[in-house]
C-alpha cells in the first residue's frame, strides 16, 4: 500500500484514476511558499509511484488557483546566487510536474499569477474558469518570472505574444487566454470541465497516451528531422502493444475497445 504523508497546504486525493491535488492555502491565495512548493514535490513523487493514477488535475481552494510564489519570501532575496538557487528549485518542481507520464491539467478556478501561471504552464492541458484572471505580474515587482514562465510561455504561445504578457505584467481573462492559446478551454466551473475533459482522454489506450505525450515533450527542444526520429521509435513501441492490437481489432470488430494499458 503506498504511503501518503499527511500534507498542510494541499489535498491529495484518487478517484476512478483521476487525481486531484488542491492547494489550500487560502488565506495567502494558495501562493507558492517553499513549503507549499517542497509539498508539490512530494505529491508529484507519490503520483509518480501510485500504478492507480492514470491522469492528475491540479486545482485551487478559494478564489485563486494560485497567485504566484510567496512574495514576503521573495522580498528577503537579494544574495545572486543564493536567488539563482530558489529559482533553480522552483523549476525543479515544475520540471517534476511537467515530467509526469500521465496527462496533467490545470484546473485554473481563479487568480493564476506568477508562479501560479507557471504551474499551470507545466501541466499538459489548461482549463479556466470564468473568473479566472492569468498573467506574470513579476517585473511589477521588479523581478522576472522564475519558474519556468519565460521559457514556457513563449514555447507555448509565441514569442510576440508572450513578450506581450511578460512585459506588461498585465492580467488577462479566461476568454483571452483562450485566444492566445494560454488556455484549452473555459467553462463556468473549471474543475468539472477538467474532470469531464480527463474522462474523455482515459477512454484512449493508456501506453498511447503516454507515448505522445512523451513524443512532443522530447521533440520540442530539438530539430526537426531528430524530432520525426523521436515520434517514428515511438509510434514503433506503440506498434508492439497489447492496447494496439485491441485497438484496431476492436474498431475492425465494430465494438468499443478494452485497453489492459500494455
Ligand atoms: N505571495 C504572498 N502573499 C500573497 C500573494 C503572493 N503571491 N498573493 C496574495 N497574497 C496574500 C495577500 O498579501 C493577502 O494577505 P493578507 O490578507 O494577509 O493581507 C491575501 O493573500 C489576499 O490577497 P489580496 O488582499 O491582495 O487579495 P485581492 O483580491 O485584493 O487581490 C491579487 C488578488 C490581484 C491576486 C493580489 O493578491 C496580487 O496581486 N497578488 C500577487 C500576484 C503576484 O504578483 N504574483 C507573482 C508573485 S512573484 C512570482 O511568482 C515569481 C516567480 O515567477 C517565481
Amino acid at each position: 500500500v503506498l504511503e501518503v504523508p499527511e500534507f498542510e497546504h494541499l489535498r491529495y486525493e484518487v478517484e476512478d484514476g483521476i487525481a486531484l491535488v488542491t492547494l489550500a492555502r487560502p488565506k495567502a491565495l494558495n501562493a507558492l511558499s517553499g513549503e507549499v512548493l517542497r509539498e508539490l514535490a512530494e505529491v508529484v513523487e507519490v503520483i509518480h509511484q501510485d500504478p492507480e493514477v492514470r491522469a492528475v488535475i491540479f486545482t485551487g481552494e478559494g478564489k485563486a488557483f494560485v497567485a504566484g510564489a510567496d512574495i514576503s519570501e521573495i522580498a528577503a532575496l537579494s544574495d545572486v546566487f543564493v536567488s539563482r538557487e530558489y529559482s533553480l528549485l522552483g523549476q525543479e518542481v515544475m520540471n517534476a510536474v511537467a515530467a509526469l507520464p500521465v496527462p496533467t491539467i490545470a484546473a485554473i478556478n481563479g487568480y493564476a499569477l506568477g508562479g501560479g501561471l507557471e504551474l499551470a504552464l507545466a501541466c499538459d492541458l489548461r482549463v479556466a474558469s470564468v473568473k479566472a484572471k492569468l498573467g506574470l505580474p513579476e517585473v511589477g515587482l521588479g523581478l522576472i518570472p522564475g519558474f519556468g514562465g519565460t521559457q514556457r510561455l513563449p514555447r507555448l504561445i509565441g514569442q510576440g505574444r508572450a513578450l506581450d504578457l511578460i512585459l506588461t505584467g498585465r492580467h488577462v481573462s479566461a476568454e483571452e487566454a483562450l485566444q492566445l492559446g494560454l488556455v484549452n478551454r473555459v467553462a463556468e466551473d473549471a474543475l468539472e470541465a477538467a474532470k469531464d475533459l480527463a474522462r474523455t482522454i482515459l477512454k484512449n489506450g493508456p501506453v498511447a497516451l503516454a507515448l505522445a505525450k512523451e513524443a512532443v515533450a522530447r521533440g520540442a527542444d530539438v530539430p526537426l528531422a531528430e524530432a520525426l526520429e523521436i515520434e517514428a521509435d515511438l509510434f514503433g513501441l506503440a506498434c508492439s502493444t497489447q492496447d494496439m492490437r485491441e485497438g484496431t481489432r476492436a474498431f475492425l470488430e465494430k465494438r468499443a475497445p478494452e485497453f489492459k494499458g500494455e
